[in-house]
């Protein structure tokens, strides 16, 4: 994370506390970014069918993405993140590297993204949804890399140690 302020609030974060706020800042808001993203990808790309930078392959590759973030985080809320509140956290160490290992093949999902999205540059007179499409798309991609640079460095080593 490059902001240092912010790190400080997570590292001085209580564990009960940094959960219930990953689940509100986070796993709550990819879910309804997802929900609006995904049909307005499918939108823009059969409006813009002919378009030669329509983003093909977006809509699918975010269905795609939300059901891989969906498995992991409800293995985080109905497993691992119970096993933390209950002060079990030392004994958490083969969930939280299944949870590491998985978070790896988001960044790499979140790589594909962005090619997709066209590294969210916009063709000249782009209409009102393809922008929103591609700051929204922006906005997701930065926010999952914050959720999981909070687990991997604030809540996880703080759990195996609590
Ligand atoms: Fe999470
Ligand atoms: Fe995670």
């Amino acid at each position: 994370m490059n902001n240092n302020s912010n790190s400080q609030k997570w590292n001085l974060m209580e564990v009960t506390k940094m959960i219930d706020q990953i689940l509100e800042v986070f796993h709550a808001k990819h879910r309804a970014d997802l929900e609006m993203l995904i049909p307005l990808s499918e939108k823009v790309e059969s409006v813009h069918a002919d378009h030669a930078d329509v983003p093909k392959g977006l809509a699918d590759f975010l269905k795609h993405l939300y059901g891989e973030l969906s498995s992991h985080m409800q293995k985080e809320e109905e497993i691992l993140f119970p096993m933390i509140k209950n002060g079990q956290g030392m004994m958490a160490h083969g969930p939280i590297q299944v949870m590491q290992h998985e978070h790896v093949d988001h960044i790499s999902n979140l790589e594909n993204l962005k090619n997709l999205a066209k590294d969210y540059v916009l063709p000249e007179g782009a209409c009102g949804s393809w922008q929103a499409l591609y700051s929204g798309v922006a906005t997701l991609e930065k926010e999952i890399r914050e959720h999981i640079a909070i687990e991997n460095d604030f809540l996880f080593p703080k759990a195996l140690n609590s």
